[in-house]
């Protein structure tokens, strides 16, 4: 029976009783006590501890698993992998002991065809209730049922979580896979009785004490090894041997032309790079990197230890990608992920592979010299010096200088290493502060991070994280514990909280712990790498070393990603508007709003933006896709991702896709779909330097703001109106028409008016000049400038006068024009100079042409004298110019 057939059989029958079939979750557990995925129970835990409420309360999977702590023996025994796929039911709550036992067997014996007279049973020492189905209802006898201790029978996921009493179905291999030791029987730690199916009565709840708590109601977990039960089916003796693994097995071979079954040695290489590169290829497919740290690291030890062993079976060329691409051969229509990702494995197993091949090269050639001089001297113990440079110089990993140097019978000297490695971070120290980092603050981050390492950020997946609080910051000083009231900056081993980056304001929300709360203000990092929670703590105390619960405002970092993730479709949509010139060179995104500043010659058009806003919602109302992912540079470039002008990228980025419109290099937080952003608005643009533009938006609640606060202004101006919003327009128009209309009325009365007081509703003060030039002058109340401007002019061609002046106090202030006929500004006299004259009286002054000019100024009372200073200087002027 083929492992396909298996695997879909196991989900059928359990399906025919009522399981939902749910898919195998990411190797990237949505769990922080967690590394990886390994065992199908871990998508379930929050069920099992009743956090939430399924909708099934059956269920059945074949799940994807990773495990490392056997690694050593991958290769050397039949059974271990770090790769393998657990197939599972599980009842939540549901069906208990009483239906998952003898299911078990009827799958076994029933479906699959296995002789039950080979198989055993065995449960945990005082579980007499899982005896008692096994012996009366399975009808097993008593020498094939064993009781066990907790080592054997008690299930956990870890040293905290859901745990209980399991029962192992175990299948007798026979006599040649035993150890042949007289001890030997099912417990035992050789090949002979293989554990095929563990069911774990699910019912304890573990705490960080140790303690055993009841969960709200018994569940069942249950894994059969999928690669386990395929080698028996098949009647192979060990998992590489299997259809599946036989195929990656078989590449292998045919890629370093050794054959399997040629050499003891070969064999386990050949098994371990197979093993490996299944493995490798699952945990890149489901986004993890390698890194010294953590999930990272586990792949990149993975990584590593595969490419050894392929230069040991004699390849000397690049080879993991085609192991990546035998593995997404053969499993890639039941995990379709490994088809989709093929480019992004192949690219990120490569580099791993490039950059450990080289310091592979350097590294074994510097250790052999270091070995034949040792052993040339008799030596047994490689010398520390050597150990450190390998590992600091030559990043040649130390678990394969000890790997090596035990193949070799040699030790290391691991104490003179230790020194050394002491040294180094003295030095580190030292050179940090020679480069300028002397000030406190400074020093104070970095030695968090010398002892603490990076904060993780796990703030993509969710809001909220279990973290410890490694260290305590105020006044720039680090502090054992904080008390309410105080400010401090807290530090965790890793966080939910954005910090400021990349134009995203960081992150605020509470941290809390079960003796303290605080609330977060800002989150930033005052070192690359590290972050920052600037608190207040509103109750309690707070202590380094307090495992905490860190949540992240969750409006607001909504908000935040609605506002990023339109930035990214705002700047696709300006480059289809205005072209691809029109690049981002900066921007700015908080909960209220989104800033984009751009490159492009001219301000926009009101056309232009509107249709930029108009594509922008298009896309927000298509409900897209955003996804992000992390990949080498190279990668990222070859896909034309968008990077930032001017800004310096590490070896891996983020990339950020909105559909198929946008790619850009970004570690910001976004929305999972367009739809979200729910409506996006733009509400304005303006210049922000030669070529700079800047334009801002608002999204989701902010937009809907910005709308409704202009209905409600709009209902306002119609209810004033007494119209409805609909037929405003006409009303506007209505009643701006009526306006105009008043105004010309208004004006004409004003000219009528003028006219009046032409005619003879004014006393003018009349002298005559020399050559009977006639100067006229006269004070009027109250009227505007423009009334003064046209009384003169009129005065002026009505009396055949040669100067007029008008003065005039309005509103508490003296207003004044001077108005000249042409033969006099000819004859050399100016008004504005008449003007400042007169002005001057006035205490203020004036201005204009030389035949028209008005002025005025504050001295009300003064309005005759500076009539009669501007009569005088004409009449001085005209006489002078007779004589
Ligand atoms: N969770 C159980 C195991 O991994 C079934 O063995």
């Amino acid at each position: 029976m083929r492992s396909e057939q298996i695997r879909a059989s196991f989900l059928e029958f359990f399906q025919g009783r009522d399981h939902r079939l749910v898919k195998s979750s990411s190797l990237i557990p949505d769990d922080p006590t967690l590394l990886v995925t390994n065992a199908g129970m871990v998508q379930f835990k929050p069920y099992f501890l009743g956090s939430e409420k399924p909708e099934f309360s059956r269920a059945t999977t074949c799940q994807k698993c990773v495990r490392t702590t056997d690694i050593e023996k991958v290769g050397h025994t039949a059974r271990h992998l770090t790769f393998f796929e657990m197939l599972g039911n599980f009842s939540f709550g549901d069906y208990y002991k009483q239906e998952a036992i003898p299911w078990g067997w009827e799958f076994l014996t029933v479906e699959m065809g296995l002789d039950g007279e080979r198989m055993y049973c065995s449960v945990f020492e005082d579980d007499d209730e899982a005896y008692d189905i096994w012996r009366d209802i399975v009808g097993i006898p008593g020498e094939r049922l064993v009781r066990l201790g907790a080592e054997d029978n008690f299930w956990d996921m870890g040293t905290t979580g859901p745990c209980g009493p399991c029962s192992e179905i175990l299948y007798d291999q026979g006599e040649e896979f035993g150890c042949g030791e007289p001890g030997c029987k099912p417990g035992c730690d050789c090949d002979r009785y293989l554990e095929l199916w563990n069911l774990v009565f699910m019912q304890y709840h573990r705490d960080e004490h140790g303690e055993l708590h009841p969960l709200p109601s018994k569940n069942i977990d249950t894994g059969l090894g999928l690669e386990r039960l395929a080698s028996v089916l098949q009647g192979v003796s060990n998992n590489f041997e299997t259809d599946t693994m036989a195929a990656v097995l078989h590449a292998t071979s045919d890629l370093c032309g050794v054959k399997y079954g040629s050499g003891e040695e070969s064999d386990i290489s050949l098994k371990i790079v197979a093993d490996h590169a299944r493995a490798v290829t699952f945990l890149v497919g489901d986004g993890v990197l390698p890194s010294n740290e953590d999930r990272g690291y586990i792949l990149r030890r993975l990584v590593r230890r595969a490419v050894r062993h392929g230069r040991l079976l004699g390849i000397t060329d690049i080879f993991l990608p085609r192991m990546v691409g035998v593995v997404t051969e053969i499993m890639g229509e039941a995990y379709p992920e490994l088809k989709q990702n093929n480019a992004f494995i192949d690219s990120i197993v490569r580099s791993e592979e490039e950059r450990f091949s080289q310091t592979l090269r350097t590294g074994l050639l510097y250790l052999e010299e270091a070995v034949n001089e040792l052993k040339s001297g008799g030596g047994k113990a490689i010398p520390g010096d050597v150990v450190f440079h390998l590992h600091d110089t030559l990043g040649f990993p130390l678990e394969l200088t000890r790997e090596l140097a035990r193949e070799r019978g040699l030790d290391l000297e691991e104490e003179r290493f230790a020194e050394l490695m002491e040294e180094q971070r003295e030095r580190a120290r030292a050179a940090r502060v020679e480069e300028g980092y002397t000030s406190r603050v400074h020093e104070i981050y970095a030695e968090i991070l010398d002892n603490y390492g990076e904060s993780r950020f796990s703030g993509y997946e969710s809001t909220s994280d279990r973290a410890t609080v490694v260290s305590l910051v105020k006044d720039e000083r680090a502090v054992a514990l904080a008390v309410e009231g105080e400010e401090v900056e807290i530090f965790l081993d890793q966080t939910p909280f954005y910090g400021e980056m990349g134009g995203q304001v960081g992150d605020t929300g509470r941290i809390s712990s079960s003796t303290a709360e605080a609330e977060v203000i800002e989150t930033f990092h005052p070192a690359k790498g590290l972050t920052s929670h600037r608190c207040r703590i509103t109750r309690g105390e707070i202590r380094t070393s307090d495992n905490v619960d860190a949540s992240v405002d969750t409006e607001r970092r909504n908000a935040i990603r609605r506002n990023h993730t339109a930035t990214h479709i705002v700047h696709w949509a300006l480059r289809q508007v205005l072209g691809d010139h029109a690049k981002q060179a900066g921007s700015l995104v908080d909960p209220r709003r989104l800033r984009f500043d751009f490159t492009h010659f001219q301000p926009l058009t009101k056309e232009e933006l509107a249709r930029v806003e108009e594509l922008s919602n298009r896309k927000v109302i298509e409900d897209l896709p955003v996804r992000a992912y992390v990949t080498t540079y190279e990668y990222a470039t070859s896909i034309n991702a968008v990077a930032l002008f001017g800004e310096k990228y590490e070896d891996y980025v983020r990339v950020v896709e909105v559909d198929e419109i946008s790619r850009e290099l970004c570690g910001g937080t976004h929305v999972g779909r367009t739809g979200e952003i729910g409506l996006l608005v733009i509400a304005g643009e303006v210049g922000i330097g030669a070529n700079m533009r800047r334009v801002e938006a608002f999204t989701g609640m902010e937009a809907y703001r910005y709308f409704h606060s202009r209905r409600e202004m709009l209902e306002e101006i119609a209810a004033s109106l007494k119209a409805e919003v609909s037929k405003l327009p006409e009303r506007v128009d209505k009643v701006l028409h009526r306006v105009r209309e008043l105004e010309s009325e208004l004006r004409k009365k004003g000219r009528e008016e003028t006219a009046s007081l032409i005619d003879g509703g004014i006393r003018w003060n009349e002298s005559e000049a020399p050559g009977g030039i006639k100067i006229l002058t006269a004070a009027v109340d109250n009227l505007t400038a423009q009334d003064l401007r046209e009384l003169a002019e009129r005065t002026l061609a009505r009396y055949a006068a040669g100067a007029v002046g008008i003065a005039t106090v309005n509103d508490g202030k003296a207003n004044m024009v001077v108005a000249l006929s042409r033969e006099l500004v000819d004859a050399g006299l100016d008004a504005v100079e008449l003007i400042r004259k007169a002005g001057r009286l006035l205490g203020g002054g004036g201005g204009g042409r030389p035949d028209m000019a008005v002025g005025g100024g504050s001295e009300t009372s003064h309005v005759d004298d500076a009539l009669a200073v501007m009569a005088e200087e004409v009449m001085a002027v005209l006489k002078e110019g007779h004589a």
